[in-house]
């Protein structure tokens, strides 16, 4: 099929490059100048598992191209995937600029019967409204078509081609046949539905996923006041088959560019359709607090923080990637430069965006050893498995008593550390050394 992918992003490069490997051709629309002139080059501008290799191969085949305009683009498409940003606002509503913006163009340029499918994640209502405020007044006919994205980033390549279901939104059978061409060469169940129904399945899934974070978090919490112990509690309560191991894993709480996004967007669009969203106003308060926590921690044991010096090992969202939107170590080090802390801090990848974020007096160092030097404690908020599996008998010698270790994700080896004559603290785990 001849389709047009729009934003070249984590969701539409992945797409962009695997719909190309699956043989369609497409042309890929990116309005970020900087981004389109790497992609231009056959480079890819952020970091993510296997896309290289993927655009090299479309690239090869001659199946992928990019361009700035959308409006050129439409020329031959039959379908045109909308993988734009859609960013929170201060209140926590969705900002749905980029797709209004994108969604005006198509209409305006569009030569030929289209179908629009939304990859990007839009509250539930959203399809509804453009097909009446835009879509019907189009001098083509255009279909619109909710098809939410649930691929993990770090994961995403595999995600796509292993997705464990494919939503589609829409109520017109022939125009879903065709959205599903896009699919053929993927082996999943494929669930069809209204289009706000789809809508509301990637926020519910989302603000599930939160929930089941935020609830570990507090049962971690708990097990500390009572002494017991989140790694016992929390695979044990994950055998339930009901429940399920994933997204148990107590510490700093989620970021990213989805889940925090997700629970205030649907938090918002709870509140404006006149209902409130207890459960999830609670998820959103104790992935915050948790961030807090970890301050505290550090303050519990190392008394004023006026002057201390912190390392902060971790700066991405999660592992694996280089995204650092909402991540809890951009806030963490914010609140720790306010109490007048020396912090520097360390990520594999993620360096470079994370600067424009920080203060300047963050000495930021792809060194994990640079940045431990002096440090009287330092705070894992990325368990990237290279900062796992530090030297830790060297880390020792680099840093300075008390040798203060705050566990932000429950990812050290406890004993280890503190036969090592560290002092440990994680998030539910026994013990105060
Ligand atoms: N990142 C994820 O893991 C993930 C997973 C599932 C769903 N989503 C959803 O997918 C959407 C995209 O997410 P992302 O992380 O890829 O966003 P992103 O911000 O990384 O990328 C969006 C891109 O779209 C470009 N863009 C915006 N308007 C454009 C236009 N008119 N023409 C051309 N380019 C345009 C931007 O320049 C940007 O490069 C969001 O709604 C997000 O919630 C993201």
């Amino acid at each position: 099929m001849d389709v047009v992918v729009v934003g070249t992003g984590y969701v539409g490069l992945v797409a962009a490059c695997c719909l190309a490997n699956s043989g369609h051709r497409v042309v890929a629309v990116e309005k970020d100048r900087v981004k389109l002139a790497a992609l231009e080059q056959g480079r890819v501008p952020f970091y993510e598992e296997g896309l290289d290799e993927l655009l090299q191969n479309a690239l090869a085949q001659g199946k992928i191209s990019f361009i700035s305009s959308l409006s050129n683009a439409l020329q031959d498409a039959e379908v045109v995937l909308l993988a734009v940003g859609t960013p929170s606002l201060p209140d926590g509503r969705v900002d749905l600029s980029q797709v209004y913006a994108a969604v005006q163009e198509i209409v305006q340029h569009a030569r030929r019967e289209t179908i629009i499918v939304m990859k990007s994640t839009v509250p539930p209502g959203t399809g509804r409204t453009l097909s009446k405020r835009f879509l019907a007044h189009c001098h083509v006919p255009i279909h619109y078509v909710s098809n939410p994205e649930f691929l993990r980033e770090g994961k995403a390549v595999w995600d796509w081609y292993h997705p464990d279901r494919i939503v589609v939104g829409c109520g017109d059978e022939t125009v879903v046949q065709q959205v599903l061409e896009l699919y053929a060469d993927i082996d999943a169940p494929k669930v069809v539905m209204d289009v706000t129904s789809a809508e509301m399945v990637k926020y519910a899934s989302n603000a599930f996923l939160a929930t089941k974070i935020s609830f570990i978090n507090e049962i971690a919490n708990l097990c500390e006041l009572v002494g017991a112990d989140i790694d016992k509690v929390a695979p044990a309560v994950g055998m339930d088959q009901r429940i399920g191991p994933h997204f148990l894993q107590s510490g700093l709480g989620y970021g990213g560019s989805c889940f925090p996004k997700d629970t205030k967007g649907l938090d918002y669009v709870s509140s404006f359709n006149g209902y409130r969203f207890s459960l999830l106003k609670s998820v959103i308060e104790v992935n915050a607090r948790q961030r807090i926590i970890a301050v505290r921690k550090l303050q519990e044991k190392l008394g004023d923080l006026h002057g201390k010096n912190i390392a902060v090992l971790g700066l991405a969202f999660k592992p694996g990637t280089d995204d650092v939107r909402e991540a809890p170590a951009l806030d963490i080090i914010k609140y720790l430069v306010d109490e007048g802390v020396v912090v520097a801090a360390t990520d594999p990848l993620a360096i470079e965006n994370a600067r424009s974020h920080l203060p300047s007096c963050v000495k930021l160092s792809p060194d994990p050893y640079e940045a431990l030097v002096g440090a009287q404690a330092f705070l894992l908020a990325t368990e990237w498995p290279q900062l796992v599996a530090l030297d830790w008998e060297k880390v020792k010698n680099l840093m300075r008593e008390p040798y203060l270790v705050v566990d932000g994700r429950n990812a050290l080896d406890v004993r280890r550390l503190v036969d090592l004559g560290y002092r440990y603290c994680g998030f539910g785990r026994p013990g105060n050394f």
